[in-house]
Parts: C-alpha cells; sequence; structure tokens
C-alpha cells in the first residue's frame, strides 16, 4: 500500500469507496473474495510465477525465504489465512482496503500493526504497468517482510512517526524516505547488493535495474539527502538508497526526526538522478 491524500490527487482513485456502506472509517473493508474472477486469479498466479523466477540473486534473503508464507502461489490468498501466520510471527495483521486511503488513515494503521492491502488486481492488459498499487504490488512486494522481526518493528515505527509528521507538517519529507527506503530501497547482504524495496520487488523491469542496471546510481542512505530528494513515479529510479541491514535502517529511522524537519526548511531539493559531490557511488 501507499499513502496518498486522495482528495487532494487530480485523479480519483480507481477503487470502490462505497462498497454500499462496508467501507469503515478507518477505510479498511472485508476482502471481498467472491468477486474475484479466474481471470484475476490467473493474473495473480502468471504474475507471482514470473517474478518469484526473478528473485534469486536480487531479492534480500529474508523476503525469498517469507515468501512461500503467502501461501499457494495459484490463487489470490484470503488475507485472513495469511494473517493465521503472521500474527503469531511478528503481531502484524493483512487488512483490506479500497485501494489508495489518506496518509492520516494509513498511518494509523501501520501504527497499529495494520498492514492495508488493496484487495483488486489489475487488469490483463495492465500485466506490465499498474498505475495504482494492486493486490499483487502490496502482498507480493510488501507482505514477505512483515515476517522479519525488525522490519516488522521499523514498519510500526514508520507509522508512528507518520503520525508525527502530519502534526509537524513533514508528511511530504518522510514521504521521500519511504519511497526510498520501503518502496525502492537496496540492502547490501552477505554476498551482493539486493533489493528490500516493494516497489522494486514487484516489478521485473526495475528489479533487475535497480540491483544490476549499470547506469544506476547507488548512494548509501542518508535521511537528509532522502528527504531532500525528489522521486519519479513515471519511470525507473536513476538513484537508489543502500542500507546495511534491516537494524541498521531501524537504528538509523529511531531518533526523533523534529530537528530533521525543521533543517530541511533551510535546504535545496534534490531532482532525480542529480549526485551531489562528495558522494560515494557504491
Ligand atoms: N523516528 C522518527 C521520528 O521520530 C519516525 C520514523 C521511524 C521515521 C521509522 C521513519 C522510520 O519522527
Ligand atoms: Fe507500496
Amino acid at each position: 500500500a501507499t499513502p496518498t491524500v486522495y482528495g487532494q490527487s487530480e485523479r480519483a482513485p480507481r477503487g470502490d469507496y462505497s462498497r454500499g456502506g462496508l467501507v469503515n472509517t478507518d477505510y479498511t473493508c472485508p476482502q471481498n473474495y467472491a468477486i474475484y474472477t479466474e481471470a484475476d486469479h490467473n493474473t495473480y498466479r502468471q504474475l507471482h510465477a514470473r517474478q518469484s523466477a526473478l528473485l534469486p540473486g536480487l531479492a534480500c534473503d529474508q523476503f525469498i525465504a517469507a515468501l512461500p508464507l503467502l501461501g499457494k502461489p495459484e490463487r489470490i490468498p484470503r488475507f485472513e489465512d495469511i494473517n493465521q501466520r503472521l500474527q503469531p510471527a511478528t503481531g502484524w495483521q493483512l487488512v483490506a482496503v479500497p485501494g489508495l486511503i489518506p496518509e492520516v488513515a494509513f498511518f494509523t494503521l501501520l501504527a497499529n500493526r495494520q498492514f492495508p492491502v488493496t484487495d483488486w488486481i489489475r487488469k490483463p492488459e495492465e500485466f506490465d504497468y499498474v498505475v495504482e498499487p494492486d493486490l499483487f504490488h502490496d502482498l507480493f512486494g510488501h507482505v514477505p517482510l512483515l515476517f522479519d522481526p525488525v522490519f516488522a518493528d521499523h514498519l510500526q515505527a514508520y507509522g508512528v512517526g507518520g503520525l508525527k509528521a502530519n502534526r509537524l507538517g513533514a508528511c511530504e519529507q518522510l514521504s521521500r524516505l519511504y519511497w526510498f527506503t520501503i518502496e525502492f530501497g537496496l540492502i547490501r547482504q552477505h554476498d551482493g547488493l539486493r533489493a528490500y524495496g516493494a516497489g522494486v520487488l514487484s516489478s521485473p523491469g526495475e528489479l533487475v535495474h535497480a540491483v544490476r542496471g549499470e547506469q544506476t546510481q547507488r548512494i548509501a542512505l542518508d535521511l537528509l539527502r532522502a528527504m531532500r530528494s525528489h522521486y519519479r513515479i513515471d519511470s525507473f529510479q536513476p538513484t537508489y538508497f543502500v542500507i546495511d541491514s534491516f537494524q541498521h535502517l531501524f537504528d538509523l529511522t529511531a531518533p526523533d526526526f523534529t530537528p530533521l524537519y525543521a533543517q530541511l526548511l533551510a535546504l535545496d531539493e534534490i531532482p532525480p538522478g542529480l549526485i551531489l559531490s562528495g558522494e560515494e557511488l557504491l
């Protein structure tokens, strides 16, 4: 899931937010399992097969190890079945949502260890690219790492931090960090560079580009740097940020961001792809 203040975006989100009154005030709703068609299950199966074949050597170990916990790759999983494994593992729960939800609702769910998963899946003609996060992105991309205890704690801390950023008027800055870590982050593991970001892991083209691309720029994660940086939403990123471990990410983001947000006010924003002098490419 990705937060968006959809009241402020030019385009209405595509999910059905009325559902005959079935959407709750926290934007969660029942996963409408009965309405998935055979074509929907096929889309899931084909996306899963294509993407899981690419993972060795490109996805981090924790992701590959947890992927089977999503259940059988042949059909769209029931969120409640995943929850029976996820809840005992890290205390997280998946909740269904109709699509993009407002930032505060998103942060509140994460702070309560509830991960919002869009319950509709892309149409066959959107197989390679879908403009909004769908069930495949949310589930395949994000959920495996919720089984990792350190990553799980980090994501909850991000939710709590989001509520604070909202009070401080710093949601845009914090969401850039989310983009460059939880969506597009790379990690240095014992045997080389790998992806842990959901946006990378759920996209075949970007996974290869991010981890192996010859023109791709990779720099060590620096909080201020990431929060000053604009990202591309319409093409692959030119630059990715690298962490050493989930514990590194957790420790780096644990301090109070209030002084960082104040510092950011005096710093220029950085356009996509620009490397600052003195920055080392990994
Ligand atoms: N520690 C941050 C704060 O106090 C919150 C945060 C946690 C941000 C984890 C990102 C990731 O604002
Ligand atoms: Fe996402």
